[in-house]
Order: structure tokens, then sequence, then C-alpha cells
């Protein structure tokens, strides 16, 4: 039953209704009603004039005070690349991931470090048991260890706790385990966790409080829960990665103060999450360059990444066969088996086809169909991509739906990589023309047959 006030808005049309239901009887979408608590201030009467209150003075941007804000450095790396720099104090950000994937892993290391640094922190766990966060605290050393947490699901408590204790920087893990009173609805309802998000902000900004919400999110998004707190938060950080692989991405979908193409790269290991500064060393040097795989010159926000791509091609007698992506989106996947069907490759009508990105990454840009579209040729052929010296091809570029090859954003940086790693000429789109260790196709037809022709020069008997 609902509590007395509160009442059942429609996110699509704004229909207010007193109950729940799965239906909105406003605009007839379905599952969108979501628990409102009443306001606080009395209403105007319905349809009478507003009162008016004191007018604002608008001041032009340039003299708009700017305080110098001193951002609080998590001393993890990695994330305070992502965050942009740190911390900024009186702010919320959004920590989201699927479960297992390490954001209590991480959160407890970067209190810790602040901790040692001198800033006043607070890690309050609704999910685990104080002892339970002890264990994991004990795996990432003393400094985690000295962090004042609390375990607590009530939200008035962790407001209470945030108020009396005055921490400069706060966890709360995790969002959809608090539970507002004045709120029916089970903890992690679409209610709760908004009513939860917007009474935590407040006392952030209030309090000049640096607050890390972290927040489950199932690999659709789909469970009631963080994704609906987007647009309340600063910042918006995502952290996935396959839970049995060993690394793991951080990126930011929404920052506010700062650029949202950050990736941090991290490996999971005995004794907590280690950053991987040099990712590109460790895929190039586990790249197989067996047939069916390519390593793809990739952009992870602003730096360059190279990851090994992989195919395999499979008769089948399915209908329809099978099309399986990891790391990269399926209906990318889709698009570029039609066009190398109709754009000088191989027909896969009749094969299952997996590709998969090693490592457990994820390849969020189209700039990796080149590599897609090599790898799953290679894995049709059986016959591997090596450049002249036998050592695994790079390439890069996105390709168009009448076979074209486009440009995609640094090409250089992308180039440049994959040189320092001895894996030039690496081949890509026209776009980037001019640039020493690029070599050019136009279109995907002209990249295919630049990829035969290497490997017959591979196999070319040297002369001494
Ligand atoms: P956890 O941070 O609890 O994940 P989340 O809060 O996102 O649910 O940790 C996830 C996994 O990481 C857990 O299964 C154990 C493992 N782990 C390590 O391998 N090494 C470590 O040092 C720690 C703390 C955890
Ligand atoms: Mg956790």
């Amino acid at each position: 039953m609902a509590k007395r006030g509160s009442t059942y808005v429609c996110q699509s049309c704004g229909h207010e209704a007193l109950a729940w239901s799965g239906r909105c009887a406003g605009c007839g979408e379905w599952n969108t009603l979501v628990e409102t608590a009443p306001a606080g201030a009395p209403r105007g009467k319905r349809g009478g004039s507003r009162s008016r209150g004191p007018a604002a003075k608008p001041v032009p941007l340039r003299d708009v005070a700017m305080p110098e804000v001193e951002r609080l450095r998590t001393g993890v790396a990695e994330l305070d690349r992502v965050l942009g720099g740190g911390l900024v104090p009186g702010s919320l950000v959004l920590l989201g991931g699927e479960p297992g994937i390490g954001k209590s892993t991480l959160t407890g290391m970067a209190l810790g470090n602040l901790l040692a640094s001198g800033a006043k922190v607070l890690y309050a766990s609704g999910e685990e048991s104080a002892a339970q966060v002890r264990l994991r605290a004990e795996r990432l050393g003393t400094a985690a260890l000295g962090v004042p947490a609390v375990a607590e699901t009530s939200l008035e408590a962790v407001l209470a706790t945030l108020e009396a204790e005055r921490p400069q920087a706060c966890v709360i893990d995790s969002v959809q385990t608090l539970h507002a009173e004045g709120m029916s609805g089970a903890p992690g309802s679409v209610g709760q966790v908004r009513e939860a998000a917007t009474a935590v902000m407040e006392a952030a900004k209030r309090l000049d409080c640096a607050v890390v919400l972290v927040g489950h999110v199932t690999k659709d998004g789909a469970v009631a829960g963080p994704r609906v707190l987007e647009h309340l938060v600063d910042c918006v950080l995502f952290f996935e990665g396959e839970r049995e692989r060993h690394f793991r991405t951080l990126r930011a979908l929404k920052n506010r103060f700062g650029a949202t193409s950050e990736v941090g790269v991290f490996e999971m290991r005995a004794g907590g999450l280690v950053e991987v500064e040099d990712a590109s060393a460790r895929f190039v040097a586990d790249a197989s360059s067996a047939p069916g795989s390519v390593v793809l010159a990739s952009m992870e926000g602003t730096r360059p990444l190279l990851v090994e791509v992989q195919a395999l091609v499979a008769p089948t007698e399915i209908v329809p066969p099978r099309r399986i992506a990891t790391g990269i989106d399926r209906n990318r996947l889709a698009m570029v088996i039609a066009v190398l069907a109709r754009h000088g490759g191989p027909s896969l009508a009749g094969a299952d086809v997996f590709v998969n990105v090693a490592g457990g990454v994820r390849v969020d840009e189209p700039g990796a169909d080149l590599a897609v579209a090599l790898a799953l040729a290679s894995a049709h052929r059986g016959e591997a991509v090596r450049d002249a010296d036998g050592r695994p091809a790079a390439c890069f570029g996105e390709i168009g739906l009448t076979g074209e090859l486009r440009g995609v954003a640094h090409a250089d940086r992308r180039v440049a990589e994959a040189s320092k790693f001895g894996l030039a000429p690496v081949l890509g789109p026209a776009a980037g023309e001019g640039l020493t260790g690029l070599a050019t196709a136009a279109t995907l037809r002209d990249a295919l047959r630049a990829v035969k022709a290497r490997a017959k020069l591979s196999k070319m008997p040297r002369a001494a």
C-alpha cells in the first residue's frame, strides 16, 4: 500500500495517479509510473495564478565569480583521469557496474588513499556488514583499513551520519540498498532510488562533500535504478568488463567537470585493482596472429589502445545462423557481415559467426569495423592477416554501407601507437593520407586486396 500523500507520476506524460498500475491511464505507456514523494511546500491553488517571488538579476557569464576548486585526488591515477583530475568537492558521482565487477574495491582504494593524504572520509555500506567491508580492506592494505565505515541501509541514518561526521569524501555502497522511511516500495525500486539520490545530493552540496553513489546495473541497464539518476548526478562513471577476465575499463558517460572521453584500464589482482598503464603492450603481446585475428588500433577516449579482434566462422545448418559478438556492438557486426557479402568479401550466410575482442575489453567506436571485417575474411579463408615480416597486422576504419572506408578521429595517434609496437604499416582509410606508417585503402574491397597481397608477400621465401 502506498503511504499517505505520495503519488505516482508517469515519466512520459506526467499523468498523476494515487495508486501504482502497470499501465499509465494518461498515455497508455507501460511501466512508466514512478512513486513521487509529496512536495514539502504547500502548492498554490490549482489553476490560480502563481505567487511572484523577487526577480533575479542576470549577470554576464564573464562576470560570474568562479572560485578555484581544489579537487580531491583519489590517488588511483586512472580514476582521477576519468574524473577529469579528481573528485570535485560537493559533487555527486554515480559509479555504475555489474555486481562483482569491483566497484567496492575501487571506491575502497580511493577512500584509503584520500585518508592517507589527510582528507576526512566515510564509507557507508548498505550491502555488506562492517566485517565484510573489513575483509576486503585487509586485501587492499593498511590505507584502506583506516577508513571509517558504517553499515547502514536507512537513508535518514546515512544523512544524519554525513551531517555529524562532515567528511570531505563519502562513498555510499550502494544506492539500491538505501531505504527512505517516508516511501513505500522495496529498496532499489525506482521511487526509492530517486528519493535517496535526491536527498544525498542535497546533503552533498550543502556539506561540500564529494559523494560517490555506487549503483548496480545489469547488462541491458533495465533493472530499476541507476539509469533514472543519470540526469541528476554530476558525473556518471561506468565500470565494465567481463567478471571472469582480468581487465576492467572505467569510463565516464557524463561529466560536468571534465571530458567524457577518458577511459581507465584496470586489472583485478589479489591485492585489489591495479592500473594498467601500458594496455596496448599487453594486448599485442597476447595477440595470436593466427587466422581470424587482427589487431585494431582503437581509441579509448583520448588514448590510443591496440586490441586484438578475433573471429571464428563455422559452417552451420542452423537458420538463421548465429552471430555472437563480445566486446563490440551486435548491430555493427550484422552490418559488417552484410557489407562484406556485397563488397568483395565472403558471404557468411551459411555460417555461424563469432567475434570477440580479446582480454574482455569493449570497443564502442565505428573505427572497429575494418578490423571486424578483416578478421572475418581471414577466418573464412583460414589465412592469417600478417605484414611482410609475419607480424600481426594492425588496422582501423569505419565501413560505410556502400563499401567505402571512412575516416575516423585521431588517425595520427592510432598509427603512432601501432608504430610504437612495430605494427606499421597500419591499414586505414584514405582520409588519413600523408601519415608515415599508414597504408591507405579507399574501400573495403581495396583493403581486402591489400591484405591478400601482403599474405602472398609474407609467404615468399626471403632472399638471404
Ligand atoms: P567487489 O569490489 O566486491 O565488486 P562489486 O562491489 O562491484 O560488486 O569485488 C569483485 C570481485 O573482485 C570479488 O569477486 C573478489 C575480487 N577481488 C579480487 O580479486 N582481489 C581483491 O583484492 C579484491 C578486494 C576483490
Ligand atoms: Mg560491492
